[in-house]
C-alpha cells in the first residue's frame, strides 16, 4: 500500500471515531511488514480517562493478530497544524513498532512524514531492563 492509500485508510477510520466528549476525531492506519493494514480510531469513554487514542487502537489490533514487524503509520485529524501522536502513544509505538515512519495528515490534504525517533528522542524501552 502506498502512502496515499495508507492515509486514505486512516481518513476512513477517522469516520468511525467515537469522540462524543471532545468532538476531536482521529484516524490511524498501521502497515505491517506482512502487508496487512490495521486501522484505528479514537474511542472515548464517559469516564474520560479510559479513552484510547486512534494510534493505540491500531497497535493493539495488529499485535493481537500476531503482527510484530511494522513499516509505517498514517494519522489523520482535522487540524491545520498536523496532529502528532500523544506522548503515551509515542512510547507504545516505540516499544511495539520501533522507529516507524509516521505520516501526519489533515483533511485538507496536507501531510508530513517523520520518523518516530524524531518524535521520541532518547526513548526508554526494554533494553534498559536487560542491563
Ligand atoms: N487523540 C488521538 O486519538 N490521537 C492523537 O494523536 C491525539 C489525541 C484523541 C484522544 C481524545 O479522544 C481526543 O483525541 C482529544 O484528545
Amino acid at each position: 500500500m502506498n502512502a496515499m492509500e495508507l492515509t486514505q485508510a486512516a481518513r476512513q477510520a477517522r469516520e468511525r471515531a467515537r469522540a462524543r466528549f471532545s468532538g476531536f476525531r482521529v484516524g490511524s492506519a498501521l502497515e505491517a511488514a506482512s502487508g496487512a493494514v490495521y486501522t484505528g480510531c479514537n474511542i472515548e469513554n464517559a469516564t474520560y480517562g479510559l479513552t484510547v487514542c486512534a494510534e493505540r487502537v491500531a497497535v493493539w489490533k495488529a499485535v493481537s493478530e500476531g503482527e510484530g514487524q511494522f513499516l509505517r503509520m498514517a494519522v489523520v485529524a482535522d487540524t491545520a497544524a498536523l496532529t502528532p501522536p500523544c506522548g503515551p502513544c509515542r512510547q507504545i509505538l516505540w516499544e511495539f513498532c520501533g522507529n516507524l515512519e509516521i505520516i501526519l495528515a489533515n483533511l485538507g490534504g496536507q501531510s508530513e512524514t517523520i520518523r518516530l525517533a524524531e518524535l521520541l528522542p532518547r526513548p526508554f524501552d526494554a533494553s534498559f531492563l536487560e542491563k
